[in-house]
């Protein structure tokens, strides 16, 4: 594997198409091994890149303390036999225009207003400067692979945005950097979280919708997470769910011990 180090460098080369890039934060897990395995087996070539993204923290959220593991995130990647590693220089978010996401004032964007604004100009600038045929995402962050995809056929990108399956611990909590705060009986206990999501899921016809997600958040309360937000709606467009709705989205992002953790289930109609 190739490992580049700077953005003048990565735009001099010549991939062999298709190829596909997977952009990541580092301190990889199963989950994004599972996207670059999903572009080693489809594309000709797969760049991964690691980017601890400073434009899409909060004041005072976890930037500086953010879990680094580049050694071992270049093994791993060596060992799928993905092809190149892009580490952009430190200055690669100065003086870039912010990006106005669409569909940014719900869920996430709710306690994390300028997140996604920061996602979306992090990942622009990567799509502009390396134009890759295809960008993997995990349908964990929901939210952001919607507002890639959006943003993407708005102007007209020639990237597919594709978005690939949650990756889970065995106990069903969805595999995540932040995970690594957790303690492996905290991993387990927080299980739960997957648990409620099904149960709600396949309850949907049972009960109304408003009635089923006070169950969920009572019940996620009682086990002891502090729940940020627990919605279900039509996950075409984050909104209302509504007759014409053939999709649903149930998200969630509840906190255990400061941990902040996400998952969503998507239930066709
Ligand atoms: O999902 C992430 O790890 C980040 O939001 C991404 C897509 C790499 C952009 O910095």
């Amino acid at each position: 594997m190739e490992v580049i180090k700077s953005t003048e460098e990565i735009k001099s080369l010549n991939f062999s198409s298709p190829f596909a890039l997977v952009p990541t934060m580092g301190n990889l897990h199963e989950g994004h091994l599972s996207l670059v395995k999903y572009g080693i087996e489809n594309y000709s070539e797969v760049i991964a890149s690691i980017y601890i993204n400073p434009l899409q923290f909060g004041k005072n959220e976890d930037f500086s303390t953010y879990p680094k593991t580049i050694s071992q995130d270049i093994q791993l990647l060596e060992t799928l036999g993905c092809n190149y590693l892009f580490i952009p220089e430190k200055n690669f978010a100065e003086n870039l225009d912010i990006i106005e996401p669409k569909f940014s004032d719900v869920l996430c964007g709710l306690s994390r207003p300028s997140h996604f604004h920061g996602v979306l100009t992090i990942i622009n600038k990567f799509l502009r400067i390396i134009k890759p045929n295809a960008c993997l995402f995990g349908l964990k962050d929901y939210q952001q692979q919607l507002i890639i995809k959006e943003f993407v056929k708005r102007k007209k990108i020639k990237t597919d945005i594709v978005s690939l399956p949650i990756v889970r611990e065995k106990s069903g909590l969805a595999m995540s950097s932040r995970n690594n705060y957790l303690s492996d009986e905290d991993k387990k206990f927080c299980g739960k979280i997957y648990s409620c999501l099904k149960n709600l899921a396949a309850s949907l016809k049972k009960k109304p919708l408003g009635v089923l997600k006070i169950e969920a958040i009572n019940f996620l309360q009682h086990a002891g997470f502090e729940i940020d937000y627990l919605e279900i709606v039509d996950a075409n467009n984050l909104s209302s769910v509504t007759k014409k709705t053939n999709k649903i989205l149930i998200a969630v992002a509840a906190i255990y011990k400061k941990v902040r953790l996400i998952d969503n289930i998507v239930v066709s109609l």
